[in-house]
């Protein structure tokens, strides 16, 4: 059956009460649910608002009992359901809803999108449909894809949805100068975007699952990589900090433990995973058994001995710790690695409104000049990406780009 106006307006209510979700319910996608009753009349909402809490549809119809009074005498038998996606057909941190759904003796229900983890991936609409439910699927499809885009990538792809984050003065410097061996720990870094821009970032740290960084970075900017402007404050929650560094360039090989004053190891609180070549950890045994509350160590598999090929390696191995969306702060060497790769879902440019006059100022993208055509315009870093917006920020401007 095709959809109607009326399953436009209620799919579009399911969606306004998913996004009330938004950084809390990682690695589950934000859902939301609208139950009628036969009379057409809204009974129950609910949306998904905390991770291993009740999903969408439970709490719709959890919503009904209160209702009581102005259900039709049928109760929701007949009724129609609306959510944003596919009701899960599977065991996980709750029952499977779309059993659940099954016994309401539901006329209808409305999806979205189909939940493409291979554990339900039309399963639930199934389990519906032979419960004698008509199911109705892709009302407001883009607007529920838009919604949950990391999560339904992560899904279909069966690795982490990868967000790029860089800043950058008007002249395309992210430093003012380069940190050397020998120089001061964090002695490279500054903060040149201002309030807006840095709630931007924080906002974007809350929203994913990880933060991940180089050793490079952290030698020269030693950040602390939390959330620390969250929205809303209560929902502070710092994802995983992952730190590459294949080859254990922070491991202070005199004093046999981390280097001194390294804050992503020394905020113990929050959870860093440090990523290590099996060989480097082999070679470093106190590193392989080093133990610090809050801190793990991850070998990467030495298959191949490029940086640029371990990013395949590294992915797969937060996917298996369960880490399904990655927001990347790095300087422009990664950053122009994962570009070309292309290994880059989302991007985020954010440019403050500063000229950087220093002679050493760092490029925020290490482009090879090698590939730069004989065209006297430069190469089109965009290309690749299907969608670009901007946002105005009072103190700077964002590109984002979507693949
Ligand atoms: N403004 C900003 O947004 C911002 C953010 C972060 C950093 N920064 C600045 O960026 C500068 C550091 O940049 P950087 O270019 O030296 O370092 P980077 O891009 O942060 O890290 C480069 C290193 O990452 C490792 N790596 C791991 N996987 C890789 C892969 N797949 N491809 C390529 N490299 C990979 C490589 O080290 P191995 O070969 O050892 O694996 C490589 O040398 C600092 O000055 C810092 O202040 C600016």
């Amino acid at each position: 059956m095709l959809h109607t106006d009326n399953d436009t307006r209620w799919m579009r209510r399911a969606l306004t009460l998913a996004q009330q979700g938004w950084g809390c319910v990682q690695p589950n996608p934000m859902v939301g649910a609208v139950l009628l009753d036969a009379r057409g009349q809204c009974v129950g909402e609910g949306y998904h608002a905390v991770y291993g809490g009740p999903h969408a549809e439970v709490m719709a119809t959890e919503q009904v009992k209160a209702q009581a009074k102005h259900l039709a005498p049928q109760g929701v038998a007949g009724g129609t359901l609306y959510v944003t996606l596919e009701p899960c057909s599977h065991y996980g941190k709750t029952p499977p809803c779309a059993a659940r759904v099954a016994s309401l003796g539901l006329a209808r229900v409305v999806i979205a999108v189909q939940d493409p983890n291979p554990k339900v991936a039309g399963q639930g609409i199934a389990r519906l449909q032979a419960a004698g439910v008509e199911v109705t699927v892709g009302v407001l499809a883009d607007e529920a894809t838009a919604l949950n885009r990391p999560f339904l990538v992560a899904m279909a792809e069966q690795r982490p949805y990868v967000t790029l984050k860089q800043a950058a003065t008007l002249n395309g410097h992210s430093a003012p100068h380069a940190w050397q061996p020998g120089d001061e720990l964090g002695s490279a870094g500054a903060w040149f975007t201002s309030p807006h821009a840095k709630a931007y970032a924080h906002r974007l740290r809350q929203s994913h699952q990880a933060i991940l960084t180089t050793a490079a970075t952290v030698l020269a900017d030693n950040p602390q990589l939390t959330v620390r402007l969250a929205v809303p404050p209560e929902n502070a929650r710092t994802p995983v900090r992952v730190v590459l560094d294949r080859h254990a360039t922070l491991w202070d090989a005199n004093r046999q433990a981390p280097l001194v004053g390294v804050r992503v190891f020394e905020t113990a609180s929050e959870d860093t995973w440090w990523v290590v070549s099996a060989s480097a950890l082999a070679a470093r045994p106190t590193l392989h058994d080093w133990y610090q509350p809050g801190l793990t160590i991850v070998p990467l598999p030495d298959n191949d001995n490029s940086a640029v090929s371990s990013w395949g390696a590294t992915m797969q191995a937060l996917f298996s710790h369960g880490i399904t969306s990655v927001l990347v702060e790095c300087g422009g060497t990664l950053a122009a690695a994962l570009l070309a790769k292309p290994a880059v879902d989302e991007w985020h440019w954010i440019t403050a409104p500063h000229w950087s006059t220093s002679p050493q100022g760092v490029p925020a993208l290490a482009l090879p000049t090698t590939t730069v055509p004989t065209s006297p315009w430069p190469t089109p870093v965009w290309a690749g990406f299907s969608t670009i917006e901007t946002q105005s920020l009072p103190d700077a401007l964002v590109w984002v780009a979507l693949r």
